[in-house]
């Protein structure tokens, strides 16, 4: 098992890639299918989600931030406690300053791409290790900057690989020294994610923006069990719940 703490890094070989952006892109993609969405569209800018938007149609709605708001013109921003109050459309594009970013890069050289968070963390990590036990955990970090509530649940994720791969038949297991460092960062901050997320830079400002209680909600771990896969829907690169 792998972790890169940014996307900027040079990846290693992976089966499997699992995006980490806990505050909150990834939160939020997985909330979006848990809410009943069906298909999501990740991208980098927002000039391009506009754009998208125009050629899928009216039904599709944009949702994502910039500075931690929805910029303006968006249908919804990337709260996700915020997304389940408005109610959470069928259709959706959505684009954010790094969770988007490291989606589109960790699906280049790599097939499998899923979003994972606390949320859905053991249902992340039993779907990646049936893609093989190659797993790679990309951190999308923040402006190019390493993250730490980023870091700390790729180490939660690493653990609860470690657990699970043996029931998956897998027997020997290998951690990199990006893996090794990120399960260290866990078992030095954890359990509480909502912790780590407070004393983040990252939690302190969303927490300055008045999202207190996102911080609660991304760091609720295994309440979900939806897996949001990267696929080709109809040309487009986009997101679908398992
Ligand atoms: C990001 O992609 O940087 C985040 O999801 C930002 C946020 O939600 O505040």
């Amino acid at each position: 098992f792998d972790v890169a703490f940014l996307p900027s890094e040079v990846f290693k070989d992976h089966d499997v890639r699992i995006v980490v952006d806990l505050l909150r892109a990834t939160t939020q993609i997985t909330t979006f299918f848990d809410g009943g969405g069906s298909v999501l569209v990740p991208l980098k800018e927002v000039e391009a989600a506009f754009e998208m938007k125009e050629r899928l149609g009216k039904d599709w709605k944009i949702m994502g931030e910039r500075g931690g708001l929805p910029a303006p013109g968006f249908d919804f921003g990337n709260s996700p406690l915020e997304l389940l109050e408005a109610g959470v459309p069928e259709f959706a594009i959505i684009t954010t300053s790094n969770g988007t970013r490291a989606l589109m890069r960790a699906a280049e050289g790599c097939g499998r791409v899923l979003a994972g968070c606390a949320r859905n963390a053991e249902a992340v990590c039993w779907d990646a290790l049936c893609s093989g036990n190659n797993v790679g955990i990309i951190c999308a970090g923040r402006n190019g900057e390493f993250s730490l509530e980023d870091t700390v649940c790729a180490g939660m994720l690493v653990e609860k690989l470690l657990a699970l791969a043996p029931a998956n038949g897998a027997e020997e297991m290998e951690l990199t020294d990006g893996a090794m460092s990120a399960m260290a960062l866990w078992h030095h901050f954890g359990p509480d994610i909502t912790v780590v997320c407070q004393e983040s830079t990252h939690g302190k400002i969303l927490s300055g923006l008045g999202f207190d209680n996102d911080l609660f909600f991304c760091g609720e771990v295994d309440s979900s069990s939806t897996v949001p896969v990267l696929k080709d829907v109809d040309g487009v690169p986009a997101l679908v719940g398992r």
